[in-house]
């Protein structure tokens, strides 16, 4: 009988998908190893990770962490950033993630109508305008299947300084170009939770910061 056990996932071993792209290797990495925002979205998803849409979805983390945490996703990715979707399609075809599709997208403007499931949104929401982060929701809830959920991380403005320090990361990362968007407006958890609510939805807050300076939350909605 083999011994032989699957060796366990890693943020190296999961970084590797982005190989021989060095940058984006050690942006994986890094993001890996300091924030626990992947392990929390896939807790958030339990028993709604039916076909999941991700808005705003970088490089395809998500899909390379849970396909390597043994919970592969159905999975479309959509991001206005084509760079970062060359690298997310290159790295899914590089390592076999076959059920991960992706697509440029600018969500300020439109959005993947067809969907039906779940929908995750992460670090996303700042980034885009008051209205358009209103129409966003709007379009999100209506592509929820029945026991489907809204996974959304976002900065939240409450004066804190993480809040502070949330915003300046967002401009900096603007600035250096690693984000095509300028920074829209952190969402206040009131406001945030009651538009929620007139789409019909009952969310819960949770921060999510881990070890990173952030005011970061994990809000989980469904169908009241
Ligand atoms: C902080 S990154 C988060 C990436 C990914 N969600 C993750 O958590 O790994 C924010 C992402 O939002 C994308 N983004 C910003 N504005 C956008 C827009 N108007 N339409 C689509 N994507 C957008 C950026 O290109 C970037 O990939």
């Amino acid at each position: 009988m083999s011994t032989a056990t699957a060796s366990p996932a890693t943020p190296a071993s999961i970084a590797r998908a982005f190989l021989p792209d060095r940058w984006h290797y050690h942006y994986a990495r890094s993001k890996l190893a300091s924030d626990p925002l992947y392990g929390g979205v896939l807790e958030a998803l339990d028993g709604a990770a039916m076909p999941v849409l991700d808005l705003g979805c970088g490089i395809g983390l998500l899909a390379h962490y849970a396909r390597a945490h043994g919970r592969p996703l159905d999975y479309v990715g959509v991001d206005n950033d084509a760079g970062k979707i060359a690298q997310a399609v290159a790295a899914a075809e590089r390592t076999g993630l076959a059920a991960a599709r992706f697509e440029v997208v600018d969500l300020a403007r439109t959005f993947p109508e067809a969907h039906r499931g779940s929908v995750v949104v992460l670090d996303v929401l700042q980034f885009l305008p008051h209205e358009a982060q209103g129409r966003l929701l709007a379009h999100c809830a209506a592509g929820l299947a029945p026991g489907g959920r809204l996974v959304l991380r976002t900065g939240l403005r409450d004066g804190s300084w993480r809040a502070g320090m949330t915003r300046a990361a967002d401009m900096a990362s603007h600035l250096i170009r690693w984000m095509r968007s300028a920074p829209g407006e952190l969402p206040r958890r009131e406001e945030l939770a009651a538009r929620l609510e007139a789409l019909g939805l009952r969310a819960r807050f949770a921060p999510l910061w881990g070890r990173t300076p952030f005011n970061n939350w994990l809000v989980v909605a469904e169908r009241a």
